[in-house]
């Protein structure tokens, strides 16, 4: 909670670079929109000429100008050396939209200022697209918003796995899912990179919980470990080839995991060759000689106790540094390493020559890029009696309701706030497309404040307005804090809190039933970064949208969703279990721990991989989201295709009558094996567009990593001969077509 609101300060601090060239930028805001097109190649290690050139630099550099480099020169920069032209490294978060700089609250006046950005859809809402193309165009575009904004590093995208419903920043995060995250994550750092900014994927590791984050310790299995929590880091680093990776502020088996030996040097830096930046979280460096020895490269955020004065050179990785290596204590060489990484980046986005693309921001297209994530990662939970689309020619009065159709949102939930140029929240986008044809009346339904309990005035409000319209459709969940300072008063969403347990806050339970009393004709919106418990109303209430946080368009989208214009395709990229007792961090494992450790007891059954073991049935399954129209599954065929490795062929048909997009899923199940394994797991999956009855033969083919499980016994990944089960279909749930074959 300090933190947050030191950083806070920071944030006011930002009379840097940073902030001027972003001034100085303005005039280029209407650059070229990112394109796969002209997109300069950047190689992941620099040549042998740069390498030589970053050795000679830091021959000619003083211990001096060195240790100036790995530690930061303000909130948000680090040291550069102007007399050989290194210049400084300028961060910022992150992730779904380049943060504003002064910590302002929202500006009413919605101007078009020189920090405001994109707000793009959050993390979670991007990865139920389950579409790696639209993470591409997402990450371009925070890219081009980089470079136009002055920023060389982008804090994002935020990867750690969705553990509890609980976590405050599950919706900066995308699954439970280590391959759904893998193939988003992928995407997304190769658009961002694409502009020649650096992608900084957080936080490495283990940051599933938001309560005693800067000191609770992580203990898990080596299995859980390599088979849940590292593979979307390890996917980020070997195939996405992202920059930098941002240590997490929670320990991991006993060491902080911003210096943690076993994660950052052997795992990170040894195993995958990870050859760029390991930045500090804000604050999370506790040791020089453990940052020095096990792989920090560059300490940022540290001792806001100096405020509002911080002297930089007595950060951990500050003048300290000095005197180990003139005592000997330490060697120059392991401060030439990092600096030597640093440098490396530098040459790679083409700072040391300033060549860095001019970029563009708050444009036109980078809209388009948000409001499609946002049409495509809105997901359709229940549709009972075709209850949508609605049409606009048959419904004449609509009341909408709930505090959540108004708020705005881009503000919200701590270091990933942005300045929005605009945004469109749900109640402006319907009246946006149907406001001319549709009478939409509005009642707020409940008042969002931390504790408030259900207000029977403006509950019978609602409900009249129900009872007098055609449908209603209510907009409530969970909300972010509005104002940056006072973000925690009614926050659930939010970085440094945990939601106290998944029930619906501010007595939204009540308004649901009252309304669906006076109407039952009515249609439930949940903003948020994850399930909430709708067990007291699901059974009575027609249609569910889950709608995230869904960024600037994201009131466009869910009108355009409401209304027909958009058959939804989102599919939730995490179980919503029913009830909060029955998620298995809390049955299996500990949640939130003791205060000094959390045992991660449900190893590899994270999500649907317990729910489906140990015969648990979710409220909407992991995968699950419905479409306007059908889909039809057939022809599946399982075929070898070298060694250790499957072609899934099948066919899906459109089968309804309207246009629309399927994610079909392969998920694996090896029938016996020496250890558990988990009933089914994610493997493979295609989006498919499909015209009304057009048919689409997709073929999958999956590697040795498919079928194989980590063995504690032989400490490597192991294929234990045996049949394996290919489960193909439209959820973790709604399994089409079964296979199998003997490997
Ligand atoms: C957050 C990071 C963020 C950093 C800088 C920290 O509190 O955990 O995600 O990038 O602040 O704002």
């Amino acid at each position: 909670m300090i933190r947050l609101r030191k950083c806070a300060v920071w944030a006011t601090l930002l009379a840097i670079s940073g902030a001027v060239s972003a001034q100085q930028n303005v005039a280029q805001q209407n650059g070229p929109a990112p394109s796969a097109e002209g997109r300069r190649t950047i190689h992941v290690q620099g040549t042998d000429a740069t390498e030589a050139k970053i050795g000679q630099l830091i021959k000619e550099m003083t211990l001096e100008e060195k240790v100036n480099m790995i530690h930061a020169s303000s909130s948000f920069t680090s040291g550069g050396v102007p007399r050989l032209g290194i210049p400084e490294l300028v961060t910022s978060d992150g992730p779904h939209g380049v943060r504003l700089e002064h910590g302002r609250g929202w500006d009413d006046s919605q101007v078009h200022v020189f920090d405001s950005a994109t707000y793009f859809p959050v993390g979670v809402c991007l990865a139920a697209t389950w579409n790696p193309h639209l993470g591409f165009l997402q990450g371009s575009a925070l890219g081009a918003e980089s470079n136009a904004r002055g920023k060389d590093v982008q804090l994002g995208p935020g990867i750690n796995i969705i553990r509890t419903p609980l976590n405050g920043r599950n919706f900066e995060y995308m699954s439970e899912d280590p391959y759904l995250i893998s193939r988003m994550v992928v995407g997304e750092i190769k658009g961002m990179q694409s502009q020649g900014i650096s992608a900084c994927v957080k936080h490495y590791l283990a940051n599933n919980q938001e309560i005693n984050r800067s000191h609770i310790d992580v203990e898990m299995s080596e299995r859980a470990l390599r088979e849940i929590y590292l593979p979307g880091f390890k996917a980020a680093i070997t195939e996405g080839g992202a920059n930098t990776i941002m240590g997490a502020y929670n320990k991991f088996r006993g060491q902080f995991c911003t210096e943690n030996a076993y994660l950052i040097d052997t795992i990170l830096k040894k195993e995958w060759g990870f050859k760029g930046i390991v930045i500090s979280d804000w604050g999370a460096v506790h040791n020089t000689m453990e940052a020095l020895e096990n792989g920090t490269d560059l300490e940022m955020g540290t001792d806001l106790d100096m405020l509002p004065n911080p002297d930089y050179h007595k950060f951990f990785m500050g003048d300290t540094v000095l005197t180990l290596v003139r005592n000997g204590v330490v060697s120059q060489e392991l401060v030439d390493d990092k600096v030597r990484r640093i440098l490396r980046i530098m040459f790679k986005t083409r700072m040391m020559d300033h060549g860095r693309q001019k970029g563009s921001f708050d444009t036109r297209e980078h809209q388009e890029v948000a409001r499609k994530v946002a049409e495509e990662g809105i997901v359709l939970l229940k549709n009972d009696t075709h209850i949508l689309p609605l049409d606009a020619h048959t419904v004449h009065t609509v009341a909408v309701i709930g505090a959540n159709a108004g708020r705005l949102n881009a503000q919200g939930g701590g270091s990933s706030q942005v300045r929005s140029l605009y945004e469109i929240t749900p109640l402006q986008g319907l009246k946006n497309l149907v406001g001319a044809q549709v009478k939409l009346t509005y009642a707020q339904g409940y008042t969002i404040a931390r504790g408030a309990q259900a207000d029977p005035a403006l509950i019978a409000q609602a409900a009249e307005a129900a009872a007098h319209a055609d449908v209603a459709i209510i907009v409530g969940g969970w909300t972010h804090g509005y104002d940056y300072a006072i973000w925690k008063d009614n926050a659930y969403d939010a970085e440094d809190v945990d939601k106290p347990n998944m029930d619906m806050p501010f007595g939204q339970d009540e308004l649901i039933r009252a309304v669906v009393k006076a109407n039952p004709r009515t249609v439930v919106v949940l903003m948020g970064g994850g399930p909430i418990d709708m067990t007291r109303w699901e059974t009575t209430v027609p249609g569910i949208l889950q709608a995230w946080y869904p960024g600037l368009e994201g009131g466009t989208a869910l009108a355009k969703i409401l209304f027909g214009e958009v058959n939804p395709s989102g599919k939730l990229p995490m179980s919503f279990p029913r009830k909060l007792e029955d998620v298995p961090a809390q049955k299996l494992g500990e949640y939130p721990g003791d205060g000094t450790t959390v045992r991660y007891n449900d190893g590899i059954y994270v999500g649907y991989r317990y729910y489906d073991t140990y015969k648990v049935a979710p409220l909407f399954p992991f995968g699950h989201g419905l479409s306007y129209t059908t889909f039809g599954y057939s022809d599946l065929s399982v075929v070898p295709a070298g060694k250790d490795q499957v072609t899934v062929r099948f066919t899906v048909r459109n089968t309804g009558k309207r246009a629309g997009s399927e994610v079909a899923q392969v998920y694996v199940h090896e029938e016996k094996c020496s250890v558990d394994r988990p009933e089914k797991e994610l493997k493979s999956f295609e989006k498919v567009y499909l015209e009304p009855g057009a048919s689409k033969v997709v073929t999958l083919t999956l590697n040795k990593d498919a079928f194989q499980y980590y063995s504690e016994a032989k400490h490597k990944w192991v294929l234990e001969p045996g049949r394996f089960d290919f489960l193909v279909g439209s959820s973790s749930r709604d399994i089409r077509l079964q296979g199998n074959l003997g490997l």
